[in-house]
């Protein structure tokens, strides 16, 4: 991993730019697409020599002749404007594209093959051309793949394709990066100067270097992350933008038939930004549960199907939430141990509510696989429990005040694994001092103290 988190940085919100001569780059373009195409038009009106390469005769054609090959608001000027000053053109010579510049982007389709993979063999063509032309040039190149590609396409398929083209070797002779596309059709010369982020997934100064020298003018941070976290972001942010549209449509679909206006209920969804359009809810840790979730899931759930109104999405929930409990039972069983000590059993820290804690169903299904396990929640006292909680428990874990302890100090000397379910300072301090190093921490929070443990720990997915 060479993420590099701390290595961002803003810049105030600036324009489009015109170089000084000394700054140009020559720059290639493989796949004159909405991708490339805005690219080639807006690397150009920096002021860059940019060659666009495709294998569409018609578009090459149309570039040449100062046309845009995709509609998009403010192309046809820029276009036209760009190939008149004689920055842009397009060529349908990979080899030559190659040796006449120094850094080439591939923007290439990559469209989804019949069982739903992605097709890749625009983006191997492409690269196996590059290489081919690489092997024949003097000096470095830089390649960055702007295609939207599955995580390990880079590190698996593509740089051994160029290595094996070319004969030459990444990090040394030439350098790659992956760095996506953010950019939305309808409005993509405006996106393009206005990122969310630059991303660099790369593994060399280099190729981050030349990135930033491209785009560090833009107003937005730049930051490096590895090659397959910059690849997974542009899938994670496309499949995010794909769940809030979903959401937004099934919510619509049961407003309807209640007689609800969707509208005015997703304006105020989006009004709170303090839970709702925020960070909230959105770092990995552990299944959620609670008073109120599971229970208002199903009776949503339960109400839809009454009305005839389909809700794929939010009936999968609390099944995709089941999944992540397993997930966490098998961690533990995998571990071998027998004596297994519980750090948190309420729903959240700071709250002694046991309805539908998953940490409750994790204790059932651990001490039904036979574990001994041991409990330590500060917030909760059997003898202080009262009305639904209280019955919750005695449903659930009859024999809980037996597996309680007060003092965590128990726990981590007579048990070999600790689950940490709750963030809580006196334990982790207690965790700090006495854990041994043969006892393994299965971490359910996701909490960075732990990794100073001086005991072997293990994430739940990270
Ligand atoms: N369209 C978007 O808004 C958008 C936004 C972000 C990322 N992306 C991603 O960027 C990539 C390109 O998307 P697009 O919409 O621009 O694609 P597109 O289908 O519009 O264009 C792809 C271009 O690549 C050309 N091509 C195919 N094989 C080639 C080869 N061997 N050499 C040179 N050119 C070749 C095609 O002829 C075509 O002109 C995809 O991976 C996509 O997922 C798209």
């Amino acid at each position: 991993m060479n993420d590099r988190r701390a290595g961002s940085r803003r810049k105030g919100a600036r324009g489009p730019r015109r170089l000084e001569t000394d700054c140009r780059v020559n720059i290639s373009i493989f796949g004159l697409g909405y991708v490339g195409a805005v690219s080639l038009a807006c690397l150009a009106r920096d002021g860059h020599q940019v060659i666009g390469v495709d294998i569409d005769a018609h578009k090459i054609a149309q570039i040449n002749a100062g046309q845009t090959p995709v509609v998009e608001e403010g192309m046809i000027d820029l276009m036209k404007q760009v190939v008149a000053d004689g920055r842009a053109r397009a060529s349908d010579d990979a080899l030559g594209a190659v040796l006449a510049t120094d850094l080439s982007f591939i923007c290439v389709g990559t469209p989804s093959a019949a069982n739903g993979s992605q097709d890749l063999s625009a983006v191997t063509a492409s690269a196996a051309a590059l290489g081919r032309a690489l092997r024949g040039k003097p000096g470095s190149h830089v390649f960055v793949f702007r295609s939207t590609l599955v995580p390990g396409t880079v590190e698996e398929v593509l740089v051994p394709i160029l290595e094996r083209e070319s004969g030459k070797q990444e990090g040394r002779d030439f350098f790659v990066a992956f760095q996506p596309e953010f950019l939305r059709e309808g409005s993509s010369v405006r996106d393009y100067d206005h990122p969310p982020f630059t991303i660099v997934g790369c593994r060399h100064d280099g190729a981050e270097a030349a990135i930033r020298e491209l785009f560090g003018h833009l107003p937005c941070a730049v930051h490096r992350t590895s090659l397959r976290t910059a690849e997974m972001l542009k899938v994670c942010c496309n499949n995010f933008h794909a769940l809030k549209i979903t959401f937004a449509n099934e919510t619509a679909r049961l407003c309807d038939a209640l007689g609800v206006n969707p509208f005015e209920v997703m304006d105020l969804v989006c009004g709170d930004t303090q839970l709702n359009i925020s960070r909230a809810y959105l770092r990995p840790g552990f299944a959620f549960g609670g008073s109120c979730l599971p229970k208002d899931l199903r009776a949503t759930t339960h109400l839809a199907k009454m009305r005839d109104v389909e809700m794929p999405m939010l009936a999968g929930v609390l099944s995709s939430n089941d999944r992540h409990l397993d997930l966490a039972v098998s961690r533990v069983l995998a571990s071998g141990a027998r004596r297994v000590g519980l750090i948190g059993l309420s729903f959240k820290a700071g709250t002694d509510d046991l309805r539908e804690s998953p940490m409750v169903t994790l204790a059932e299904r651990l001490l039904g696989k036979g574990i001994r396990l041991q409990i330590y929640d500060p917030e909760v006292f059997m003898s202080r429990l009262i009305g639904a909680n209280r019955r919750f428990i005695e449903t659930h874990l009859p024999h809980v005040g037996e597996l309680l302890h007060d003092r965590i100090e128990d726990l981590i000397d007579q048990c070999d694994v600790l689950i940490v379910a709750m963030n809580n300072p006196t334990a982790l301090a207690a965790l700090q001092q006495r854990a041994r190093p043969e006892q393994q921490v299965i971490d359910l929070v996701g909490l960075p103290q732990l990794q100073a443990l001086p005991c072997s720990l293990e994430g739940l997915c990270w």
